[in-house]
This record gives structure tokens, sequence and C-alpha cells, in this order.
């Protein structure tokens, strides 16, 4: 099928070209090391292949939010390294991703050479995607390509001005997520189940009333699940809640009832009077039996072994958050159990299974089964706005 956007298979001959690649080296760090190389790994497929096809390849990336300043502890030399040893190739730091020290670094680059550019985000321009800075990087560079995913929801010069600029490719990392998604969201084989769990309702209220419109089975799970309870009048006892939600959560589950998407709310839950590892009051209760000096850390057995029995009739499944409180024993049962039944159905081609955004890739590891899933994204913000049914304009501009 043709897809949307050019990939690095319509580059033709790039033999000597200065390649202008996009990739999100945002990567998290931990006493000077990188904590986390997700991201490093994610980018070599793309980095490998331009070089062995003679590119020369200059890395484009931001680090921090350095605010349009220079900032050493924000330098983009600090991940040389470390993306060196990734990709097992030297890689070359230029000082500049514009301007004088920029064409200087690039002039003595050979085909198949690669350069990691100084941080986009200590020129101003970057995050105003201003038509100087994106003409100056422009004039670098002879083609652009978009890897980076994950920075796709902003507007910047290196993300969005460029691919109006130079002919503009999507890299396979950027390829292998947009099919995904399109996979899960777009044109997805149905029934069609979404997992959202995390704290709070409100910072998913676009994901949730985008998703209650498109999917079959929505699972609500996390803090946020105690937020659509007490707007059911359930009493929650102390847990988590935003009770000034209650009016939105019902208007959700209204718009979900319109639409024929089932909600899927725990009916057995995991209390405890204090958020600590194994408490002494720990106990299982249905949903109805909480007290009110309890509060709900987790979604309860007999709720997840239904959920595991939903998702056994769909077809494909997006997944944002955990169910409970998983990064404490044992609040982390529900989202463990439940991942792992998406797993195997996943591995004997039941399912397809999309996961993303912030701690849902930390819950898959951590249950042991983020390779077993069909695609585990890289993104954060980025995911979380795609779920919302928003056009990234990373990625629009690369549809031309
Ligand atoms: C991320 O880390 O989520 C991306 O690199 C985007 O970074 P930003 O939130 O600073 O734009
Ligand atoms: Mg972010």
């Amino acid at each position: 099928m043709t897809k949307p956007f050019k990939t690095l298979d319509d580059m033709g001959d790039i033999t000597g070209k200065a390649v202008l690649v996009r990739e999100d080296l945002n990567v998290p760090m931990q006493d000077g090391s990188v904590s986390d190389d997700t991201r490093l790994r994610a980018a070599m497929p793309t980095i490998l292949e331009l070089a062995d096809r003679g590119a020369r390849v200059l890395v484009l990336a931001h680090f921090g939010r350095p605010n349009g300043q220079k900032n050493p502890d924000m330098s983009l030399s600090r991940i040389t390294r470390p993306f060196s040893a990734v990709l097992g190739r030297e890689v070359q730091f230029i000082p500049d991703c514009a301007g004088q020290a920029a064409i200087d670094g690039i002039a003595v680059m050979r085909p198949g050479d690669i350069a990691i550019l100084e941080n986009t985000r200590f020129h101003a321009g970057e995050e105003k995607n201003d038509p100087a800075l994106v003409d100056a990087m422009a004039a670098i560079g002879d083609l652009y390509v978009n890897d980076a995913f994950s920075a796709a929801h902003r507007a910047h010069a290196s993300t969005e001005g460029l691919a109006r600029k130079l002919p503009a490719f999507a890299g396979r990392s950027m390829e292998k997520e947009l099919d995904a998604l399109q996979a899960a969201l777009g044109t997805p084989v149905k029934p069609v189940a979404a997992v959202v769990g995390g704290a709070k309702v409100s910072t998913k209220l676009d994901v949730l009333n985008n998703l209650v419109a498109q999917v079959d089975h929505l699972i609500i799970g996390g803090g946020m699940a105690n937020t659509f309870l007490h707007a059911r009048g359930v009493d929650i006892g102390k847990s988590l809640c935003e009770k000034d939600l209650a009016d939105t959560a019902e208007a959700i589950l209204d718009k979900a009832d319109a639409s024929g998407c089932v909600i899927h709310l725990p009916y057995d839950v995991v209390v405890a009077k204090e958020f600590a590892a194994n408490p002494a009051s720990l106990r299982t209760c249905n949903v109805h039996e909480v007290e009110a000096d309890e509060m709900i850390l987790d979604v309860g057995p007999a709720a997840v072994e239904a959920l595991g029995d939903a998702l056994k009739n769909c077809r494909t499944l997006v997944w944002n958050g955990p169910l409970g409180a998983f990064e404490i024993a044992p609040f982390d049962k529900a989202t463990v159990a439940l991942a792992q039944t998406a797993a195997a159905l996943t591995r004997e081609g039941q399912l397809t299974s999309v996961a993303g955004g912030g701690d849902t890739v930390a819950a898959l590891n951590h249950a042991g089964v983020a390779d077993d899933f069909t695609f585990v994204s890289t993104a954060g913000g980025a995911f979380l706005e795609w779920m919302e049914g928003k056009e990234l304009p990373g990625v629009k501009a690369l549809m031309g």
C-alpha cells in the first residue's frame, strides 16, 4: 500500500548528499550518563541506513528546555559518545546547527560520516518556527528526514519548518510509529479496546472524549477511575478523586453510551488506609464496600479477569497509563496481569496491541511484556496528542 508520506525508499541516490535528520535524543540522564537509551536505539536504523548509503548524516535534535539560550548542561556534546556507542560508529560533534560553525564542520565530512549538531533549542527561533532559522538550517542540508515522532507535536523549525523547505522524508522509526498508530486507531480491525489509566482525569479529558467516539471498549483505571465512580454515586472513601470533574465525567459516560462504547470501571478494588508497600490495612473488596478511611489503589482480581475476557473478544488494543499505583507493590498486580493477557493474545496473533505515553512503557517493562506488544511508542506527549485525535504538526508537514 502506498503511504501518505515519503520514506527513505523514495530518496534515490544520496551519495555525498548532506541529509539533515531530526531525531529525538532527549534522553534521561542520571549522574552524567544516559539512564535510558531507548531513543538512541530508536534512531539507529535510520542513521546507519543513511550513512551506509553514503550520505553525510547531520543529526538535528533538542535536549532539555534551554529556552533559546546556550546552556552547557544541555549541550548535545554530552550525547555524542553514548550515541556513538549505540551505533557502533564514530560520531562527530558540530557546535551549531546553523551558520558558519555548522558550514565549517560539515565541509570536512566525507560520505558515510555521522555528526550530531548542537541543540536546536539554543536558537530562540527553533520553538518559534522562525523562517530565518529554517532558512539557515536548510542552507546546510540537501534533504530532510524526520525520524522524531516523539517531538512531532511541536511545530518547531527543526520538526515542521524544515519539512516545508527541503525535500522531506519519514525516517524508519517515524515510519514504524505512523504505521502502528494507523493500525491502532486510523483503520483498526474491530472490536477495538482502549486502556486509559493514570492519576488524573484532568490531564486526559481530550483523550477520553476522543476515544469514546472511536473504540468499542474503554477500560478506565488508575486514579481517574475514582472520579468516574464518584460521578456514578459510588462512595470511594479517601481515594484520589477530582470531585469537581464529576459533571465532566458524566458527560463522557453519556457520550460513550450514545456511541455504543462500553465503559469498564472496576467492580472490585484493592484498598488500603495508607499508600505504602504491602500495608497492614490492605484488602480487596467490592467497589461499593470501600470504607471512609480507605483508598482505592488498584483494580481487583475479579475485574481484571473480566477485563481479560473482554480483550479476548477484541482485535485491537491501545494502551496508555497504568491501572493502579503500579510503582508500589502490590498495587502493580492489575496492570501486570492485564498487560500479560494482552501480550499473550498478541503472541497468539489474536490482537494488535499498541502502547505509549508517559508511565506506560515503564509499566509494560515492569510487567516484562514490552517486547510482546505489537508496538510500544517511545513518545510521551506526542502519543497523548495523537490519542486525543489531534493532527501533529511534524507529521502533517511530512504529508506534503
Ligand atoms: C519528549 O521528551 O517528550 C520530547 O522530546 C519532547 O520534548 P518537549 O516536551 O521538551 O518538547
Ligand atoms: Mg516531554
